[in-house]
């Protein structure tokens, strides 16, 4: 064991898990767990780590299947349904719960969402009045460059927002535009938005207050047609451009290179995320579940 990890495991709430810090913005790996094999003890020790780092790997998870997914994603939350994919179409026969991410198309049909593009930084589904508290992410077949996931911690972003910045968003609001999904695609009914005051969406608090925690975080969803409440619109603009000019700093994230079996959780209420893209002749594929959530405050 390094220090570091002897550092994290004594820290108290992690005691009796090891983990490893994965980089100084974000995130743990959590070592020697199988997630298709734990108990109510063991999950409690991988919660509190889970609000300690917001984001947790697991490697190596040779146990891994559909099932296992489901059943350890069903202790951190209800889960949703997977949303139809920009055909319409649902994925796994059997567990309605599981969305594929993939870039692969078989016999004409593509496996999954989300293709081989760049996604840019969001959080999942800041467009619903109750978005997704946390999603997992299991890597069945990953590229050998390109296709990392970043990650990004809000609770620091807001930590270190210039004080006059800060003045700016208290007790504002942002509305979250719902007409696109994080890999730009128009969604299904969904029309080409031409004013941020007007367009459909629902509106959250730029800080909220995370629930378990209650450490407060920024919350900007994503960039694209978003809009601070009740100001002009050039000055929502200016507003939002230097909110991400300062969240979008290295100091903030981490990114993930993929190995097949490793399994990762994200809490949408205190990290953003994004994908590179990769090379489209080669194959990705995920497997994914998405656990419910309430409405930010
Ligand atoms: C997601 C997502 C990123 C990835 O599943 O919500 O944004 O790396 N995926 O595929
Ligand atoms: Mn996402």
């Amino acid at each position: 064991m390094t220090s570091l990890e002897q550092s994290i495991s004594r820290g108290g709430q992690g005691d009796g898990i090891r983990l490893r810090p994965v980089s100084d913005a974000i995130g743990a790996e959590v070592l020697d767990v199988d997630l298709a094999a734990v108990d109510d003890a063991l999950f409690d020790k991988i919660h509190a780590a889970w609000m300690d780092h917001c984001v947790l790997l697991f490697r190596n998870q040779e146990n891994m299947s559909d099932e296992a997914l489901v059943s350890f994603s069903r202790r951190v939350g209800t889960l949703d349904q997977a949303p139809p994919n920009e055909n319409g179409k649902r994925f796994v026969d059997g567990f309605p719960e599981i969305l594929v991410i993939s870039n692969v198309v078989e016999n004409g049909v593509a496996l999954g969402s989300l293709g081989a593009g760049e996604s840019v930084w969001h959080t999942d589904m800041n467009y619903i009045e109750e978005p997704p508290t946390a999603s997992l992410l299991w890597g069945m077949e990953v590229p050998e460059t390109g296709g990392n996931t970043g990650f990004l911690n809000m609770y620091k972003a807001l930590e270190d927002l210039p004080a006059d910045l800060r003045a700016r968003i208290e007790g504002r609001q942002i509305k979250h535009d719902n007409s696109t999904n994080s890999a730009g695609y128009l969604r299904e009914g969904a029309v080409e938005v031409t004013d941020v005051t007007t367009c459909p969406g629902a509106v959250h608090p730029i800080i909220r207050t995370h629930p378990v925690t209650g450490r407060q975080a920024l919350y900007l969803g994503r960039r694209r047609n978003a809009y601070v409440v009740g100001l002009p619109v050039e000055e929502s603009e200016e507003l939002l451009d230097a909110l991400w000019a300062h969240t979008e700093q290295e100091k903030y994230y981490w990114h993930h290179k993929w190995q097949v079996g490793d399994v990762l959780m994200w809490d949408n209420r205190c990290a953003m995320h994004r994908r590179d893209p990769f090379d489209a002749s080669a194959r990705r594929i995920m497997h994914r579940t998405q656990i419910k959530g309430t409405k930010p405050v």
